[in-house]
């Protein structure tokens, strides 16, 4: 049975994934609303070959709308949710506004497919990091609990949105061209720089995005004794975060080849583990898939009968937004 669906922020970085996502994953479609600021409105995009016009998001935007797919950030989602709701559509918000209310499920469809039964109108989209963490994590999780997880990231600029890929490929020509270049919409120059994740420090000295890692993987595992740490950064990509991921385990710890084994089983999982050819994960091979690419899987030299190491690359627009989004709406179907 096609749904009608909407997509809030359709012109933006995750919105334009959207499309392409429920175009390749054959998701049956009705009628198609992309919704965006005034500034967007009249514009024009494809779907299946038919063009469709953007229009201005109002609070009547959603009348006959089954799913609308929300990427538009919090405030948006804050404003606009309740309409969507009301007019008798489920939401699923890419947006951390709902992600830790306790009626608001927060699902990743490999793991925790059952939480979205629960919703009551809004199913989030778990945060990007998180989302590319638990897709390397859970598969060995499941088996060996683990107890620790210190994670570093290393974020591309799409997690900022469009324009913040804009102004790491204009920066990138303003330097190579020996020209000024002051950052707009990132803090502080992309280009050639790594600099500590751009939200907010709470007196903890923790950002948000170091907060998210934890809080929301608590409440997709079902597990607050999981001790997280996350240290978050931006990196000049332009797509796909990776991370570097140190396990912890509970009782016993895996073998590399049984890690290898149940990552490699997993659905949305592929193992790139060339230690001949040093071919790990990459942000440039994982730009544009689907599956998350795990490798550098070792036993960690340290504590070698207890801890683990992985590393992990995942396209932060698909399965850290878009296609998470999508497959979530397909357990509405
Ligand atoms: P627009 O392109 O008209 O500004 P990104 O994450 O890539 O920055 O994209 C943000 C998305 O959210 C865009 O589609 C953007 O539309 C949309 N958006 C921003 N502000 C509003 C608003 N006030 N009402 C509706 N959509 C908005």
């Amino acid at each position: 049975m096609a749904k009608n669906i909407a997509i809030v922020g359709a012109t933006g970085a995750v919105g334009l994934e959207f499309l392409s996502v429920l175009e390749k994953r054959d998701f049956p479609v009705g009628d198609l609303k992309l919704l965006a600021s005034p500034r967007s409105a009249g514009k024009e995009l494809t779907f299946r070959g038919k063009k469709y016009k953007v229009e201005a998001l109002t609070k009547d935007s959603f009348q006959e709308i089954d799913i609308a797919l929300f990427s538009a950030g919090s405030s948006i989602s804050k404003e606009y949710a309740q309409h969507a709701i009301n007019a008798g559509a489920v939401v699923v918000d890419n947006s951390s506004a709902f992600r830790m209310d306790k009626d608001v499920p927060l699902v990743v469809p490999e793991i925790n497919p059952e939480a979205a039964k629960n919703h009551n109108g809004i199913i989030a989209n778990p945060n990007c990091s998180t989302i590319i963490m638990l897709m390397a994590v859970y598969p060995i999780h499941q088996k060996y609990p683990v107890s620790r997880i210190i994670v570093s990231t290393y974020q591309a600029a799409s997690g900022a949105g469009m324009a913040a890929m804009q102004e790491l490929e204009e920066g990138t020509r303003a330097i190579l061209d020996g020209k000024p270049f002051t950052p707009k919409v990132l803090p502080h120059v992309a280009a050639f720089n790594v600099f500590s994740h751009n939200s907010a420090i709470d007196e903890t000295g923790y950002n948000q995005e170091e907060r998210k890692m934890v809080y929301e993987t608590w409440k997709i595992l079902e597990d607050d004794t999981i001790k997280i740490s996350a240290t978050c950064v931006r990196v000049p990509v332009l797509r796909a975060h990776s991370e570097s991921i140190h396990l912890g385990f509970r009782d016993k710890t895996p073998s590399e080849e049984e890690a290898r084994e149940l990552l490699s089983s997993f659905p949305g999982v592929q193992v790139v583990d060339d230690r001949e050819h040093s071919h790990f994960p990459m942000p440039i091979e994982a730009s544009g898939q689907f599956d998350c690419f795990v490798g550098r899987i070792r036993k960690d030299i340290a504590e070698p009968e207890k801890e683990m190491e992985l590393f992990v690359a995942g396209d932060q627009l698909l399965k850290g937004a878009a296609l998470n989004a999508v497959q979530i709406a397909e357990l509405l179907l």
